[in-house]
């Protein structure tokens, strides 16, 4: 079994706020995070799958192939977009890097070839915060 990782990159707006809790009690809890005008991040995206070599070609799969996988069906979407408003699969859901991790994953799971499998998935959120996924 191989591990092949591929980063992608995209930014996108968000604010952190729940809507069923008070002005102030969002601002205690997500601070700057809660402003009600949005900030925006520069995302990082690792994308780790694994696979046995296919003695055919030598790669898990080919690089190119999931770069165009992770790009159509995730970057499209949130790249420049705001993920509180605009980007489907985030509607009515808490736009934090740990809930967005899980819902990448979930669709990404879906688009891999056969024989290969979702390992990990780390989304930097800035070069100092960043969340893990493993599917579980
Ligand atoms: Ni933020």
């Amino acid at each position: 079994m191989v591990y092949l990782t591929r980063l992608e990159h995209f930014n996108a707006a968000h604010k952190l706020y729940n809507p069923n809790w008070s002005k102030e009690k969002n601002e205690e809890v997500f601070e700057g995070c809660a402003n009600e005008n949005w900030h925006g991040h520069n995302f990082d995206l690792y994308v780790t799958v694994k696979g046995e070599v296919n003695p055919e070609t030598g790669f898990v799969m080919n690089l190119k192939d999931l770069s165009k996988i992770i790009r159509e069906h995730v970057i499209k979407k949130v790249d420049h977009k705001n993920l509180n408003l605009d980007v489907d699969f985030m509607q009515g859901k808490m736009a934090s890097a740990e809930v967005l991790i899980v819902e990448i994953w979930k669709i990404l799971e879906k688009q891999l070839p056969q024989g290969v499998f979702m390992h990990a998935l780390k989304l930097y959120e800035t070069a100092r915060s960043f969340v893990e996924y493993y599917g579980e």
